[in-house]
């Protein structure tokens, strides 16, 4: 099986059943034009977090890495009037495009960016007394995902679901050699996992669009 056919099938799928409206063909077409990379989540797996979040009826959304707000709408449009979602993201311009994306979709007003190492706005959330979150998607930079994680886990309560993005890189986390820090940091955040008695943990792999890769899901079963 090739890439090639892999690309083909996300195609289908968009247009079959995905069918992305004009704010959020907006979002990729604006991103590309401001030079943003290409590493938004696919279409396909864009409208598999509006159904976990919608499924939980998620009000309170916390997101790291906003990149140009593509996962970002998806996410949003699944919370009710009065719901929030948060978005961490260091890089100002991202955060720039990711603001004119979440105008066009209407979103701006359920949805606030916070600019900076999201490590420390996820410290400043929590010494802030942040309510948890119902539902978390960690994306941002990977080497810092055990640290993402645990932060993730602190603002969570029993119920809350977390997605964390690209968590098979190609199949490269299954060799203990690697040192990519990518992979280091992901095959951190997975042993660790283990540790918590209080969530029920598993990961997917996928291809696609974005090569082969994948995702994990954990659902919070109590306090920590
Ligand atoms: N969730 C987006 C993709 C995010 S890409 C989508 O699917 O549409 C990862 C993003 O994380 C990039 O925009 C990058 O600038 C941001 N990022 C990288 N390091 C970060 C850090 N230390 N803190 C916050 N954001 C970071
Ligand atoms: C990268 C980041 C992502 O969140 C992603 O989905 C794919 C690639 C990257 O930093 O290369
Ligand atoms: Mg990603």
């Amino acid at each position: 099986m090739s890439e090639e056919i892999w690309n083909k099938v996300d195609d289908y799928l968009d247009k079959l059943i995905v069918d992305q409206d004009h704010a959020l063909l907006s979002a990729l077409k604006d991103s590309e034009e401001a030079d943003l990379p290409k590493i938004n989540v696919s279409p396909p797996l864009g409208k598999m977090l509006h159904i976990l979040a919608r499924s939980i009826s998620a009000k309170r959304i916390l997101e790291m890495g906003t990149l140009g707000a593509y996962s970002t709408i998806w996410l949003a449009r699944s919370l009710p009037e009065d719901g929030e979602l948060i978005s961490l993201e260091i890089n100002q311009k991202h955060a720039e495009v990711s603001r004119r994306n979440l105008e066009r979709a209407d979103l701006s007003k359920r949805v606030k960016i916070i600019l900076g190492p999201a490590i420390e706005s996820l410290s400043t959330l929590h010494k802030n007394g942040s309510k948890p979150f119902d539902f978390i998607f960690i994306d941002a930079d990977k080497p810092n995902y055990p640290g993402y994680f645990d932060w993730a886990i602190k603002l969570s309560h029993p119920g809350t679901m977390i997605v964390v993005d690209n968590v098979i890189r190609k199949g490269s986390i299954i060799d203990p050699g690697n040192m990519d820090p990518n992979v280091r940091g992901v095959n951190e955040m997975l042993s660790n996992m283990r540790a918590y008695k209080n969530i029920i943990s598993t990961a997917i792999q996928t291809v696609g669009i974005k090569g082969h890769d994948g995702f994990a899901l954990v659902y919070v079963t109590g306090s920590s």
